[in-house]
C-alpha cells in the first residue's frame, strides 16, 4: 500500500468517529456543539490521531479500539488550536482555511468550545474498549502531556511570555518540546501503549514521538517564513510579524531545515528495530518533516 492510500484510508476512519463521537448540532445548548464541530471538521491533516494509529499497528493488528483514543487527540489538538488563534493569544483570523473560532462564533464561544473539546477528549478516553490498567495508563500521559509541566499549556506560556525578547537556545527548546512535541509525543505513546507494547517499546516509542514532535514545530516554523496563508489554511508570516521565537528567527532557515532533517534522522534510529512493521510509521515522519502544508 502506498502512503497516500494508508494515510487517507486513516484519515476516513478518523473523520467518521470524529464524527460519532462528538454531541450532535441540535443537542442542547446547540451553539457550543455546533462551534465545537466548525473547528474539528474544518479540516485539518489529522497528523496525531494516524500517528496514534499507525504507531498501535507496529504492536496490534486490530487498532479499532485505538480509534476513539486517536479522535481524543484530536479533539485537545483542536481545542489548542482554537485557544492559540485568541486575541489574548496569536490572534489569528484564518485557521484549515476557514474564519477562526473566535471569528466565527465569538471569543466566548470559542473560549468554551475549547475547554469543551479538551473534556470531550478525557471522556472518549475514559470510555474506550481497552484494558482498564492501559487505559488509565494512556489518560495519565496524554493528560500530562496537555499540562503545565513540559506540557502544551507550559509551552504556549512560555511562547506568549517570549514574544519580543531576545531568546536563548534552550528556552527555544522548551518551547518546542512543551508546545507540540509533547501531545505528538502522547499520540504515538497512547497508540503504543493501548496496542499492547510493553514497557521498553513504550519508552522507544516515547523517543521517537519527542523527536518527530520538535521536528514538527520546526518545520511548522519554517513553512511559516516559505509557504503562503492560502497553501497553509492559515496567515503565513505572522511569526516575524508579531516576533514569535522560532527556529528560523534564531538559526535562519538553512540551519532551521538541517536541524529537521537531523531529528528526522534521530527519530527514524529509534524505529530501526522494528523493520517493515513500522514501515507506515516511517513514512509519516518523513511526511511530517518534507511537508509543505
Ligand atoms: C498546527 O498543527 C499547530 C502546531 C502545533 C504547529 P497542524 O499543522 O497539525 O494543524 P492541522 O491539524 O493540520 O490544522
Ligand atoms: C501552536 O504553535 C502550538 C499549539 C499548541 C497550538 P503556533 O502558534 O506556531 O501554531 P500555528 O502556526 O498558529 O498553527
Ligand atoms: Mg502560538
Ligand atoms: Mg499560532
Ligand atoms: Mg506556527
Amino acid at each position: 500500500m502506498n502512503l497516500l492510500a494508508f494515510f487517507e484510508e486513516d484519515r476516513a476512519a478518523v473523520d467518521t468517529a470524529l464524527d460519532r463521537l462528538m454531541p450532535g448540532e441540535s443537542v442542547q445548548p446547540p451553539s457550543i456543539h455546533h462551534a465545537m464541530r466548525y473547528s474539528v471538521q474544518a479540516g485539518g491533516k489529522r497528523v496525531r490521531p494516524i500517528l496514534c494509529l499507525e504507531s498501535a499497528r507496529i504492536f496490534s493488528a486490530d487498532v479499532a479500539p485505538i480509534l476513539p483514543v486517536a479522535c481524543a487527540l484530536e479533539f485537545i489538538h483542536t481545542y489548542s488550536l482554537i485557544h492559540d488563534d485568541l486575541p489574548a493569544l496569536d490572534n489569528d483570523d484564518l485557521r484549515r482555511g476557514k474564519p477562526t473560532c473566535h471569528k466565527q462564533f465569538g471569543e466566548a464561544i470559542a473560549i468554551l468550545a475549547g475547554d469543551a473539546l479538551l473534556t470531550l477528549a478525557f471522556e472518549t478516553i475514559a470510555n474506550a474498549s481497552i484494558d482498564p490498567v492501559r487505559r488509565v495508563a494512556i489518560l495519565s500521559h496524554v493528560a500530562a502531556s496537555a499540562g503545565t509541566v513540559n506540557g502544551m499549556v507550559g509551552g504556549q506560556v512560555a511562547d506568549i511570555e517570549a514574544e519580543g525578547h531576545a531568546i536563548q537556545p534552550a528556552d527555544l527548546e522548551y518551547i518546542h518540546r512543551s508546545k507540540t512535541a509533547a501531545l505528538i509525543r502522547a499520540s504515538v505513546v497512547a497508540g503504543a501503549i493501548g496496542g499492547g507494547a510493553d514497557d521498553q517499546n513504550v519508552a522507544r516509542l516515547n523517543r521517537f514521538g519527542e523527536t518527530i514532535g520538535w521536528a514538527f514545530q520546526v518545520v511548522d516554523d519554517i513553512l511559516d517564513v516559505e509557504e503562503s496563508s492560502a497553501a497553509l489554511g492559515k496567515t503565513a508570516g505572522k511569526d516575524a510579524a508579531q516576533h514569535k521565537a522560532t527556529y528560523p528567527s534564531l538559526y535562519g532557515l538553512e540551519k532551521s531545515r538541517q536541524f529537521a532533517k537531523e531529528l528526522e534522522d534521530r527519530a527514524m534510529a529509534e524505529l530501526e528495530t522494528y523493520g517493515s512493521r513500522a514501515a507506515r510509521l516511517r513514512e509519516l515522519a518523513e511526511l511530517i518533516v518534507h511537508r509543505r502544508a
